[in-house]
This record gives structure tokens, C-alpha cells and sequence, in this order.
């Protein structure tokens, strides 16, 4: 079957390490469910992948992918849920289970014309959102969803800050940030890019680093290092800094642990989201009229250039494959 996949780690060249090609279907695990993929969605994970983080070398070849929607062998058109909890975990957030993983980590990915998966992980697809839409929302949308939405704290009427205007996860957090009657403020590094993210509901955008108006209530942050300073900075005494990634490295120059603890504020880590989010997020599309911002919709035999895009960082919004 047709696939994108890692064959080895290249941290400098990751584009080096993925295939687009021909790989022999995986077999089923014991009572899975075999998803038809319509389309799946690229995220900043799989270039993590092929940089080898995350994805052991005695794990290669390794379909890529956490995203997707389709449908299943009696044609129920779902969505998948793409946190593959361990059989033993008896919580009830998925996202606390200390032995889970993503599609893609230990399980193959979505980057296929198939995917088997857990039949808890399937969510109704609402015949609402197209199946381009539906595959942005696993993994950017969910995390965004659960970052301003359970970890935040923010309510209608205060400032987010979200720092990076035009990354899947960033224009997510616009997004719904703007549904929810937040006021919206966006940094980018590139003039064009801030005005795009107006365009997309944000109410103002600066320059990275920038000195705001006023301090704000919330930032929510998935760059790291470069904008770790500025984040802690720019937050009102009491206010939350939601991080869920570090693009730009995970050791920022200053730790700023005084500001921290003297302003004070709150940071919390955040990543992807639980199953029952994920139907809520489907909800809050179909209720508002949110929709997904897509940069683009290749073909899977052309997911190279959709990678090269995001590693140069030339995307805005989220880049979708279809088989
Ligand atoms: N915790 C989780 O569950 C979870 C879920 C999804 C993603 N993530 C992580 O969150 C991060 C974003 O993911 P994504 O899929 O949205 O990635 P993406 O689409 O590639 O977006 C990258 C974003 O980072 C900004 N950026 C990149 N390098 C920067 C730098 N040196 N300085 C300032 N801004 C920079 C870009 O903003 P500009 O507009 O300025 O170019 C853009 O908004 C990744 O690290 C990813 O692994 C974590």
C-alpha cells in the first residue's frame, strides 16, 4: 500500500529520512478497527519523527501520521483519536497515562491508505465538517482545545496571547479563542503572517518579542525557547502560560524563575487531549461555524513537498494528505 514513512532519524536532514512509497499493509492488532483513510493531517510530530525524536530506531520503518479521518470497513465515517492508551491504564484522561503513545510512535501512522486502531479511538465524523476538516482536529485542534479550555483558565472578555502566528496548533488557538469571546492577540516573526492571522479572527498581531499595550491573562505558547522570555514577560500577575511544544528548542537563556514565582504565575504543560474533548471540539465546530484554516490538500504521493514546507516554516494553517 501506498505510505509516508521514517526509514531512519536524520536530525539536520529530516526530509533525508522519509519515504513516499510502496510498504507492506500492518497487520491487525488483536480486535482493531481498520480505517479507510479519506484524509490525514500533517503535524510538526512527524518532522520530530524523522529528526528521530520520539521514534526509537528499533521502531523503523514507521508510517508517519497521528491524524486522520475516513472511513471504517462497514462504512461509519470517524474520526480518530490519536492517543493510544496502554491496556493496564484505568484512569480517565487518556493524556495522564504514563505508557501512551501516539499513532506513529509505536503503532503505524495514518500516512496511509489504511490505519488500524483501538475501536475507543473512533469518534463520529460530523457530516458537517468535510473529511479534510475533520483530519485537522486530533492533534492540533485537540490540543489547542484543551490548552484554552481546561488549562488556561482564561474566560470571555481577557486577553490570550498566542505566540507564532501561523502554525497548525497557533491559528487552532485563534480560532477558537475567538469563538469563545477572548480577545485575541497573535505574534509572528513575519509581518505577512500577523496580518493573515487578523484576517483569521485575531484582533491585533505584533512582531515577535514585541512590547504589548497592556499585560495579558494567558499566553499559549507551542514555540519554546525563542519566545519562552517574552511569554513569562508579557503576563499580568496571576496570569497562565500553557505551553505544548518547543519548536525552537527546549532550553530557553533565561529560566526566569523569579518572575515566576514574584508576579506570580501558572505553567502548565499541556499535550493533545482526551477522547471526550475531542467530541466536544466537534461540537463547538458544528455550533459556531469554526472551521479549520487548510494551507493545502496534496496527494499522499507528493507528502515530501508537504513536509518541506513545514520544516521551512512556509505553511499557514494545517497541510493535509490525501491517499
Ligand atoms: N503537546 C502536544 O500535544 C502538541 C500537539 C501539537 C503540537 N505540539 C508541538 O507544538 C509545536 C507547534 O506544532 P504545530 O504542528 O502547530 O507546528 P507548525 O505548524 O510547524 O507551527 C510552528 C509555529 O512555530 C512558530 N515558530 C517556529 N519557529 C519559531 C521561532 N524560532 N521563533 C518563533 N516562532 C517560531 C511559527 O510561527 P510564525 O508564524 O512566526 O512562523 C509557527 O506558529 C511543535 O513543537 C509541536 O511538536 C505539541
Amino acid at each position: 500500500m501506498l505510505a509516508a514513512f521514517a526509514v531512519r532519524a536524520d536530525a539536520e536532514a529530516p526530509l533525508d529520512a522519509l519515504v513516499v512509497g510502496a510498504i507492506e499493509p500492518p497487520s491487525a492488532p488483536a480486535g482493531w478497527a481498520r480505517v479507510h483513510v479519506k484524509a490525514a493531517a500533517l503535524n510538526h510530530h512527524d518532522v520530530w519523527s524523522l529528526r528521530g525524536v520520539g521514534l526509537g530506531a528499533d521502531r523503523l520503518p514507521m508510517i508517519l501520521g497521528c491524524d486522520a479521518a475516513g472511513t471504517t470497513d462497514d462504512g461509519r465515517e470517524v474520526i480518530v483519536h490519536a492517543v493510544i492508551n496502554s491496556p493496564d491504564f484505568v484512569g480517565t484522561d487518556a493524556t495522564y497515562d504514563p505508557q501512551r503513545s501516539l499513532l506513529s510512535e509505536r503503532y503505524p501512522g495514518t500516512f496511509a491508505t489504511q490505519v488500524w486502531v483501538p475501536p475507543a479511538n473512533l469518534v463520529d465524523k460530523p457530516p458537517e465538517l468535510d473529511f479534510a476538516e475533520a483530519a485537522c482536529l486530533p492533534t492540533a485542534w485537540l490540543t489547542a482545545y484543551r490548552m484554552l479550555f481546561r488549562q488556561s483558565g482564561a474566560k470571555p472578555g481577557d486577553t490570550v496571547l498566542i505566540q507564532g502566528a501561523g502554525g497548525g496548533v497557533a491559528t487552532a488557538l485563534i480560532a477558537l479563542a475567538r469563538q469563545a469571546g477572548m480577545r485575541v492577540w497573535v505574534t509572528s516573526r513575519d509581518e505577512a503572517r500577523g496580518a493573515r492571522a487578523v484576517r483569521l479572527g485575531a484582533h491585533q498581531a505584533f512582531p515577535a518579542g514585541a512590547l504589548l499595550p497592556e499585560r495579558v491573562d494567558a499566553v499559549m505558547d507551542g514555540v519554546g525557547a525563542a519566545t519562552w522570555s517574552h511569554s513569562i514577560n508579557v503576563l499580568k500577575p496571576g496570569g497562565t502560560l500553557v505551553i505544548c511544544g518547543a519548536t525552537s528548542g527546549d532550553n530557553p537563556p533565561k529560566a526566569e524563575l523569579t518572575k515566576i514565582f514574584f508576579k506570580p504565575l501558572r505553567v502548565i504543560g499541556s499535550v493533545m487531549g482526551t477522547r471526550h474533548e475531542l467530541i466536544s471540539l466537534t461540537r463547538m465546530l458544528v455550533a459556531t461555524g469554526a472551521r479549520p484554516h487548510i494551507d493545502r490538500i496534496l496527494p499522499l504521493a507528493d507528502a515530501a513537498a508537504g513536509f518541506a514546507a513545514m520544516i521551512a516554516g512556509d505553511h499557514f494553517g494545517k497541510i493535509i494528505f490525501e491517499p
